[in-house]
């Protein structure tokens, strides 16, 4: 298994290229299943997660091409890649596949509205929380589907003829659930109407895709989405959102390590909350032509609170990197989490370089020390690996993350774009 090594206490100067946004790259691939023509997608990021739905798309019959697989350096843009679903093969996404990657269950909602049926293994557990399919199924049968669950799989059909418009009035924000409804309710008969939809910057990217796929959206960007069903939908070319958590991840790394960074392609609009928490924790933020540039010299951080909301507040998945950040601040700063209810599984790991954190049900008060030390540490998520990478970053001497195959999922050629601003890490392989 990997490692990564690194030695702590070098400032971060230099220029980060910001790639393509995972989150809205998944579900793009996904709604390629709605259409029998080719969908080009610019800018895709390469990732473990996007490689791995690759697979599940492909045991659907959907044909995948990419050009400029292989990065030629840290600047380059990204993959293009071209789906063509010409022909739909199997309805089915197994178990195998789907519970390495929960985003892949979303593959039910075009599934469901283009064959009329779909046979996809629940998602099963995740370190961050339980994460169940309730709304999913909920909104699905409000567009007429009939489901089942039969052995651990969810079992869906379509009335005749196919999904019906309806209402879906979703209990609480959820991305997903926002993602595979709006995906199914493009072609289905007459009007759907998502209520409390999720507003994330990645569901305006997919929402516009499908708009030049030749769906009917109104109300994009807000908590009302209306789509009024097509009979089908066509091939289109299309340019993936920059990643706005790699963005906050690397904001928070220069803030964190001193020095002054420019994080080029990145979007304010899609990070103002987290932006301004970094601003007022004694970091410089400024917005540039080309992207977003971070600077701190010589002044320490301060404290500050954070509670995590959805889009357009402070995003959950910059939770753990903005408290390895609040390990070095003065004073005490209380993060809550409202979104999962398991996602400070970072907080031990950060206690090994010395941190001061305790928790107290959904919030965790971090009260800063004036120095952290290497470790050894695990990595256990996604975004919680990278917040050990941002501590060993600020940490006096050697600091070791195993298990970093969970960095591979979401962050594209992380420790190169680090050492290109002068950071001492490694890839240890194997
Ligand atoms: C997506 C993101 C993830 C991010 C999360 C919240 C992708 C690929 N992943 O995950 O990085 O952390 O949004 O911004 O885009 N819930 C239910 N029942 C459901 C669905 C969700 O109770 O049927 C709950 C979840 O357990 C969670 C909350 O709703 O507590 C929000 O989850 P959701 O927005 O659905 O997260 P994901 O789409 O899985």
């Amino acid at each position: 298994m990997d490692r990564i090594r690194l030695r702590g206490e070098n400032a971060l100067n230099g220029s980060i290229p910001i790639s393509g946004a995972k989150n809205a790259a998944l579900p793009l691939m996904i709604a390629s299943l709605l259409t029998p023509e080719a969908l080009v997608l610019n800018n895709v990021p390469r990732l473990a997660d996007v490689k791995q739905l690759e697979r599940i798309l492909e045991n659907h019959g959907v044909d995948i091409g990419v050009h400029a697989r292989r990065p030629v350096d840290i600047d380059d843009r990204g993959q293009q890649m071209t789906l063509t679903a010409a022909e739909i093969i199997d309805t089915c996404a197994p178990y195998e596949l789907v519970s390495a990657m929960r985003a892949s269950f979303w593959v039910i909602g075009p599934l469901l509205a283009r064959m009329h049926e779909a046979r996809v293994s629940l998602p099963g557990g995740c370190a961050i929380g339980t994460r169940p399919v309730d709304f999913f199924l909920y909104g699905l049968r409000q567009l007429g589907a009939e489901i089942a669950i039969d052995e651990g799989y969810v079992v869906a059909k379509a009335p005749k003829g196919g999904l019906v418009g309806g209402r879906v009035e979703l209990p609480r924000v959820s991305v997903g659930a926002t993602h595979t409804i709006m995906m199914a309710a493009t072609l289905a008969r007459g009007t759907t109407v998502i209520e409390n939809a999720a507003i994330e910057p990645e569901i305006t990217n997919v929402a516009e895709c499908l708009v030049a796929m030749g769906a009917h959206i109104s109300g994009i960007g807000s908590r009302t989405l209306v789509i009024e069903g097509v009979a089908d939908l066509h091939g289109t070319s299309f340019e993936v959102i920059p990643d706005r958590i790699e963005t906050g991840t690397f904001a928070m790394a220069a803030a964190m390590t001193g020095g002054d960074v420019l994080l080029s392609g990145a979007r304010t609009d899609h990070l103002q909350t987290a932006l301004d928490a970094i601003s007022r924790a004694g970091a410089e933020v400024s917005v540039e032509p080309n992207g977003i540039r971070i600077v701190r010299n010589g002044n320490g951080l301060t404290a500050v609170d954070v509670e995590i909301d959805p889009f357009p507040g402070f995003p959950t998945d910059l939770q753990a990197q903005f408290m390895a950040l609040m390990t070095r601040a003065n004073g005490v700063s209380a993060i809550r989490e409202t979104i999962f209810e398991n996602r400070f599984m970072h907080v031990a790991e950060l206690m090994r370089f010395g941190a001061d954190i305790k928790i107290e049900g959904q919030t965790a008060h971090v009260t800063g020390v004036p120095e952290l030390k290497g470790a050894k540490v695990m990595a256990t998520d996604l975004r919680a690996s990278v917040s050990l990478v941002i501590a060993g970053l600020a940490a006096r001497g050697e600091t070791v993350v195993n298990r970093i195959y969970h960095l591979d999922r979401g962050f594209e050629r992380l420790e190169e774009k680090l050492r290109a601003c002068g950071a001492d890490i490694e890839r240890i392989e194997g």
